[in-house]
């Protein structure tokens, strides 16, 4: 289901998202689960068992890929959330459980992440409404194309009834398979700053321009981007990327006049996130000046690293150990809907290997036994957390 006959993308409320939304109700459908699709073009299916006695948890990832995706990244979480649930109505939990396919987590489309469960923690700003992708769609006009009304987003607010939010995820990285683990409770999610740099100089001919006259945008991005390198090869826990360059006019005889790029920059201390931000801020100021260059930057996304909640880490732990595997706790250096989710419930992240430490990629992969895993460790949680309401 992608917008691409030979790869995964599916970036928000592209055509095939209806077409996992229409797979996914017929298996909420058929789990007993009444289902909506949110103002924010979240799926969401809720199992409310006679019992329930008003206390919902909340479980789920996003659906939304990066281009030329893996197969697991977010929908591995909505997938075994749809089993939990088949659990807790074969356990007879006395809680109701809603299953969130939240609908933009990449932030691929309109270049700001977590659109959804921003919405359903109560945190989407009105502002981000005339966001523009890359077609000059707004986000607005995008909603409404997909039969949405973004007047209604305060609706998709978690009610009060909510326990809590627990997604599982591939952890994307290559620490579980080092140490031969199948799964993990993640303790924390790094801080995350988004940017968006343009360096500006002077189009000019390739072939009669001294290379001492030249104001040349591409040569002074590619130097800062190695410098972007720099800074974080020599700061301990920090990681800085920029992903994403375009050269205008991008003709290979002329000297590029603008180069427009990205940065992302993560760190589990916000502090030193932000400080490394300014500083690479101030270098590419200090290449702009000395190659008669300008640059500007705009700040997209200054996320700041959330901490899991404790007491439903421990169940889960706790879950993991039950199970026969090590109780691994570690911190998340992928962003996750459970970092926007955190500031309104508490939330917690189980995790699965990622063989070959791979993600964001095709080769992305999970294994059998360890999906067995996260099923088994699941069906031990929500007997834990049962016990808190019998
Ligand atoms: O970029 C991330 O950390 C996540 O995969 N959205
Ligand atoms: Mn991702
Ligand atoms: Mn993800």
């Amino acid at each position: 289901m992608s917008e691409e006959p030979d790869r995964t993308t599916r970036r928000f409320l592209t055509p095939p998202v209806r077409q996992v939304h229409a797979h996914l109700r017929e298996r909420m459908e058929t789990l007993g689960m009444a289902v909506r699709v949110d103002a924010a073009g979240n799926l969401r299916g809720v199992w409310q068992p006679a019992n329930a006695a008003g206390k919902r948890l909340l479980t789920g990832s996003h659906i939304d890929t990066v281009p030329d995706a893996g197969a697991y990244d977010g929908v591995l979480g909505v997938v075994l959330a749809l089993e939990w649930v088949e659990l807790a109505r074969e356990s007879k939990a006395p809680y109701a459980v809603e299953v969130i396919a939240f609908s933009e987590e990449e932030g691929v489309r309109f270049g700001v992440p977590f659109l959804g469960s921003r919405a359903v923690a109560g945190r989407f700003d009105t502002s981000l409404l005339t966001l523009k992708d890359g077609d000059g769609r707004s986000l607005e006009d995008v909603l409404r194309g997909f039969d949405l009304d973004p007047q209604q987003m305060s609706e998709a607010e978690v009610k009060d009834d909510a326990i809590g939010f627990v997604e599982v995820h591939i952890e994307q990285g290559p620490v579980l398979e080092a140490e031969e683990l199948s799964v993990a409770a993640v303790t924390g999610v790094v801080g995350q700053s988004r940017l968006a740099l343009e360096f500006a100089g002077q189009a000019n001919h390739a072939g009669t321009t001294p290379m001492k006259l030249r104001h040349d945008a591409l040569a002074g991005a590619a130097e800062w981007i190695g410098a972007v390198e720099r800074l974080a090869l020599q700061t301990d826990g920090l990681v800085a990327t920029v992903g994403k360059i375009a050269a205008s006019p991008n003709a290979g005889n002329v000297i590029a006049g603008t180069a427009r790029l990205t940065l992302d920059v993560r760190h589990a201390h916000d502090a030193i996130r932000l400080g490394s931000v300014e500083e690479l801020i101030e270098s590419a100021n200090g290449i702009a000046a000395r190659r008669g260059l300008a640059v500007q930057s705009t700040k997209s996304l200054d996320q700041p690293a959330v901490s899991m909640d404790e007491r439903l880490t421990a169940f889960l732990t706790e879950s993991i150990v039950a199970e026969g595997h090590p109780g691994k706790q570690m911190f998340s250096g992928a962003g996750h809907d459970a970092m926007v989710m955190a500031a309104r419930v508490p939330t917690a992240m189980l995790f699965l290997r990622s063989p070959g430490g791979v993600s964001h990629n095709p080769a992305e992969t999970v294994r059998i036994e360890d999906a067995e895993a996260a099923l088994h460790v699941g069906r031990r949680f929500l007997e834990r957390l049962a016990a808190e309401f019998r």
